[in-house]
């Protein structure tokens, strides 16, 4: 079974565009809960763009299950990852001016470095994944650096627009996965994952859990619509 962990910064997103407390990432992450999801992925990014501390504190406090932290691997949030002492980081490249995560991590290029800050998270019980590229070479050096997974960034497979290419991104994914677990480490993946490119990704035996945000809050807006139509129609009209 692949676990299913609902990134919900987009719903921060959409609250802090009125600077209001509505609609509450906190309350979509119950509400997925109880609808069957496994966990609860945010990133905390060193601009607030959408999840907060005031969040991550809550969330911490209602996400029993998985609560994954997304975050770059910097001494601030080296601090706040050991207080609030999620059940995974995920370690990931961080611009200030990127729309969403554009690549995955340079393991290769800052191996010392991430060994040593990997080191300080296991000191707290923190298990670690550092998203990458599904490039062997980096997959190798996450193994080297001690991480226990390896998230696989699926952003080219799911940008991909020519049957070939898809193929071609779907097969590097697939020996990615494969490439990892020989190195014992565990195996997850996201990015832009949706309906149409999900089925190919479930077959994957070696992944454990996806992390999906954008398309899940997307259509549940659109889904959602017809029902909150009828219900302020009935409150205007009778
Ligand atoms: N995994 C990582 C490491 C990410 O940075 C993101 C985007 O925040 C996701 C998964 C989820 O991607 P999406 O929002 O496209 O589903």
């Amino acid at each position: 079974m692949i676990r299913l962990s609902i990134n919900i910064d987009h719903v921060a997103t959409l609250r802090n565009a009125r600077g209001e407390g509505f609609p509450d990432p906190i309350s979509a992450a119950a509400i997925v809960l109880a609808a069957g999801a496994n966990g609860i992925t945010v990133h905390l990014r060193e601009d607030r763009r959408h999840i907060k501390d005031r969040d991550l504190l809550l969330l911490r406090q209602i996400v029993q299950n998985k609560l994954n932290l997304e975050m770059a691997a910097t001494s601030e949030l080296l601090k706040i990852a050991v207080k609030i002492k999620p059940e995974m980081c995920t370690l990931v490249p961080e611009k200030r001016a990127e729309l969403t995560t554009e690549g995955g991590l340079d393991v290769v290029k800052n191996l010392n470095y991430l060994k040593k800050y990997i080191k300080s998270l296991h000191s707290s019980n923190i298990l670690v994944s550092l998203f990458v590229n599904p490039d062997p070479a980096q997959i190798e050096a996450a193994f080297k650096a001690g991480a226990d997974y390896v998230e696989l960034h699926t952003g080219s497979y799911a940008n991909a627009k020519t049957p070939k290419k898809i193929k071609k991104e779907l097969d590097k994914i697939k020996t990615a996965a494969k490439f990892a677990k020989q190195h014992g480490l565990g195996v997850n993946a996201g990015h832009g994952l949706n309906y149409d490119n999900i089925p190919a990704i479930a077959e994957i035996p070696e992944i454990e859990e996806v992390s999906i945000g954008h398309y899940l809050i997307g259509s549940a807006i659109l889904l959602g619509l017809p029902e909150v139509i009828k219900k302020t129609n009935k409150l205007l009209n009778g």
